[in-house]
Order: structure tokens, then sequence, then C-alpha cells
């Protein structure tokens, strides 16, 4: 099972579609995830704008939040007829929104109510339906607890469980604290691996070199991988090679990849989307190189600004060298 070998994780306010795209120039072959996106909004909101994607971000699924099966179900059906490749439940967030809205990880209480998300949605659509957990929930943290839960939505045709390897504290912690406090625990998704080996398991939580990825891979069937991939991204132009064995795949350079992604944004300004929206996501591309600050400040300093355009990546770089 490869299909999720790397994943890069769903990330509210991350992994936008500029994100994503920018993402896709540096590796071919990582899986990529949206924000969560919640049946909610695209019952009631601008579905179409909420759903759109690059063609360039195959594969590529959509995270959903949400607890009722219907509406689950039809947002399934519209992810699918969207061009998704996969639709991923969100059964890992903490947030009190999350909980008030019941859904989340408070949802790993509630197996029986995640199997039936699971059941009405594969009865809707052909592409696979995922979960995201967590590893447990407040005291409800026993590998029984977790198996309990993998077990329900197993039974119900889920095959493909990523686990971000440490419990969530809803009481006291805020969501920021919930992704750093609890401790990681790999060996237990690694025996979750061992007890269900026909399941594809993902292991997500502080995995941030390709050197890590490849220790787990020798566990479980793919890695997911997320803060590292926003802020540190440029490991992302070595796992085509490293991960994926493509030695012959031409390489990008950074520089590549900036200026694929210029052109991009030159394409979208035109189409009224704000410099500011894309070049957020390009700040934290040169860290460790000599010039990395003077790049950041002349994008952070001036994309706010009205009528600002794509020169400000050229100028940018031109700052930096
Ligand atoms: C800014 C931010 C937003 C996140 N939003 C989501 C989300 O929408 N859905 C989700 O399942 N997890 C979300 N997460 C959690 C990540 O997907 C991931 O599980 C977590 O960051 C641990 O992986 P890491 O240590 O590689 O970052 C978010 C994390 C961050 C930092």
């Amino acid at each position: 099972m490869t299909t999720h070998k790397l994943c890069i994780a769903p990330m509210m306010e991350w992994t936008d579609r500029h994100f994503r795209y920018l993402v896709r120039l540096m590796t071919k072959h990582t899986r990529l995830y949206t924000e969560m996106l919640t049946a909610g909004a695209l019952i009631h909101g601008d579905r179409e704008r909420f759903l759109r994607f690059d063609e360039s971000e195959h594969p590529i699924a959509l995270q959903l939040g949400g607890s009722d099966p219907i509406e689950m179900a039809q947002s399934a059906k519209w992810g699918e007829q969207a061009g998704y490749d996969e639709i991923n439940i969100n059964v890992g967030c903490p947030s009190d929104r999350v909980q008030a809205g019941r859904f989340g990880v408070c949802l790993m209480r509630e197996p029986a109510l995640i199997a039936e998300c699971v059941t009405a949605m594969r009865n809707q659509v052909n592409i696979p339906i995922t979960v995201k957990c967590r590893i447990g929930v407040d005291h409800d943290d026993s590998y029984d607890f977790l198996c309990h839960f993998v077990d329900s939505i197993k039974q119900a045709g889920c095959e493909t469980l990523i686990v971000h390897a440490r419990k969530a504290w809803l009481k006291g912690l805020n969501p920021k604290q919930n992704r750093e406090v609890p401790k990681l625990d790999y060996q237990r998704i690694y025996q979750l691996k061992i007890d269900n080996p026909n399941m594809n398991i993902v292991i997500n939580g502080g995995i941030n070199t390709i050197e890590d990825i490849k220790l787990h891979l020798k566990h479980v069937d793919g890695v997911m991988i997320g803060r590292q991939a926003y802020k540190h991204p440029e490991f992302l132009l070595n796992v085509d090679k490293e991960i994926y064995g493509q030695a012959n795949s031409k390489q990008p350079s950074m520089n590549d990849v900036i200026h694929e992604y210029a052109m991009y944004v030159e394409k979208n300004i035109k189409q009224g989307i704000p410099l500011k929206s894309m070049a957020k996501h390009i700040l934290n591309l040169y860290q460790g190189i000599p010039g990395a600050k003077k790049w950041r400040r002349h994008l952070s300093e001036n994309m706010h600004k009205p009528d600002v355009g794509v020169d400000l990546i050229y100028q940018g770089l031109e700052k930096m060298y």
C-alpha cells in the first residue's frame, strides 16, 4: 500500500489551494490534503469556491468536518464531483468551535456515529473515505479505546487511517497546545499496524526530516507531515527522489519553484486574487540561506499594500542576492 507514503497534513488557513499549488511545484507525488471544510459550509456557503483546486494538485484529498451522516454523504458526493481523489473525515481537531459543532476529536467517543458517516459516504461515492484521528482523548487514552474506534470504522469500510500520535486534552489546552503538550507515542501506531495489517496506516505528528520519514515507513504505510512542510518546505524538493525513488526525475531548485509560482501569482492577480493571499505562503521558502531575512522582510512589509503586483516577488529575490 503506497498511496499515502507521504502526505501533507490538512491545516486551516495554511493548506489552501495556493499553498498546495506551491507544494506541487516541489513534489509531484506527495498526497495533499485541503484545509478542513465543514459539511455545513458546503451546504450553506459558496460551495464552488470552497471546492476549487488546480488539476496539478492530484493526488488531492478533501477533508470534511461534521457528524451528520446525511450531510457528510452529500458533501462527499460534491467532493467527488469536484474531482477529489479521497474524502477524509476530521476526527482529530480539538478546538472549542469544533466540539460545539459535534465534530473533530470528540467523535472518537462516538465510533458508531463515525462508522455511520463512513457507510453513508461510501454509499454515495466511489473514491476512498478515510479518517484522521488521534490516539485518544482526555482520559480515554488506552490502546483498547483506540482499537475499539478503529474496529468500528474498519467494519464500515474505511481502509485508510491517519493517526496523529498524541491524544487531545479537551479541557484546559487550546488547539496549539494540543499539538505540542500531550506526548507523542509512535509505538502505539506501529502496534496498530501490526494488529490491522490490511489497513493503510499513516502516522502523523512531529515528523520533520527525510530520515525520520524513512524510519517510520519501516513500520507503517505512510507518513503525514504538517508544520514542517509549511515552515521549512525546502525538504520537499528532495522527496520525489528520496521517498518515491524517482532517481531520474529532475529535482527542481527553489529558484525554479519561485519563478513558476510567480507566474501562477501573476495569473491569479489578473483574476482578482490579492497578492498577499499567495505571497504569505512563500515567506518561509529560503530559511537558513543567507539573505533569507531580507526576502521575508521585503515581502511581509509590502504584500498588504494596495496595488502591489508580482514584481514584489522578483524584487524580494534581488534583495536577497
Ligand atoms: C495551523 C494548523 C491548522 C490545522 N488545521 C487542521 C485541520 O483543518 N484538520 C486537521 O485534521 N488537522 C489540522 N491541523 C493538525 C495537523 O493536520 C497535524 O495533525 C498536526 O499539526 C500534527 O502534525 P505535525 O507535527 O507534522 O505538524 C492543523 C495544524 C496546524 C498547525
